[in-house]
């Protein structure tokens, strides 16, 4: 089992052609917890694991942004007590990582509306932003409280600003510097998109990043991901032909 992954692992390496930025769409918590009887947060917490596994397993590849949609915009319509053990359990793990990450080199940045968190919340993952910023490893980029048309409108918001303000020439605008009033600003496009789970939907992640990003969906439910399951969707986009609209 694990020479058939080793294997994987350097069939990867030798074809070189990875991809830069990585996107999950980690789904499948909930329904992994009700085949076992178990209530949804169990999901979640098996989720975790599945985390640390793909982190170490994108940082053994030298992927160099991996970014997890990880609490979405639209998730707070859950029951308030499935959103507030989310939470708790988020900041729970951010806090017992965060040294084992920096250890690793890892960088760790958010995207999303970060200052809607409650503020001593917030006030963790600040810390563990500020504390892996100089980390020249894998980008772990956490996507919470994000919402890809909220983050257009926050951009066109800001431009708008910028604008009437006369900081901005509205002819000036175009795809690159819009880019730069998102959230992900700085951030390339992701090459690669997973959805576990096998939903076939966007679900608001990225909407205007992922224009050209190839898409990879397993039923594999989040928790069951492994390293593996990983490298296997790392292979089969690295034998694929990205066109970008020409011929
Ligand atoms: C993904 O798993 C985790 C979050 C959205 C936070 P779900 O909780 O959506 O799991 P399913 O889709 O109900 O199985
Ligand atoms: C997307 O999954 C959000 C996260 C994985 C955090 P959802 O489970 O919320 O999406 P829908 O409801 O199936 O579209
Ligand atoms: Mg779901």
């Amino acid at each position: 089992m694990s020479n058939e992954i080793d294997k994987l692992k350097d069939a990867i390496l030798k074809k070189g052609n990875l991809p830069t930025h990585v996107a999950i769409i980690m789904d499948g918590n909930g329904r992994w917890a009700k085949r076992r009887g178990l209530p949804r947060i169990a999901g979640h917490k098996a989720g975790v694991k599945a985390v640390k596994r793909v982190v170490e397993a994108a940082g053994e590849l030298g992927i160099s942004i991996l970014t997890l949609f990880t609490f979405s915009h639209e998730n707070w319509k859950r029951p308030k007590q499935e959103v507030s053990a989310i939470m708790k359990l988020l900041y729970e793990t951010t806090k017992r990582e965060i040294n084992e990450l920096d250890k690793n080199n890892v960088k760790l940045i958010t995207t999303g509306r970060i200052e809607e968190l409650s503020p001593q919340r917030r006030d963790i993952l600040e810390k563990a932003r500020e504390q892996t910023k100089d980390n020249t490893g894998l980008i772990l980029n956490l996507a919470l409280n994000y919402g890809g048309r909220t983050e257009i409108l926050d951009a066109v918001k800001l431009i708008a600003r910028e604008v009437k303000q006369g900081k901005l020439d509205i002819d000036d605008l175009n795809e690159e510097n819009f880019a730069k009033y998102l959230y992900t600003n700085g951030l390339p496009d992701p090459d690669l998109l997973i959805r576990t789970s096998g939903e076939k939907r966007i679900s608001n992640f990225l909407l205007w990043q992922t224009s050209y990003t190839e898409l990879y969906i397993t039923d594999v439910l989040w928790p069951n991901f492994t390293a593996k399951d990983f490298y296997e969707a790392i292979w089969d986009y690295q034998n694929r032909e990205r066109r970008f609209g020409r011929v």
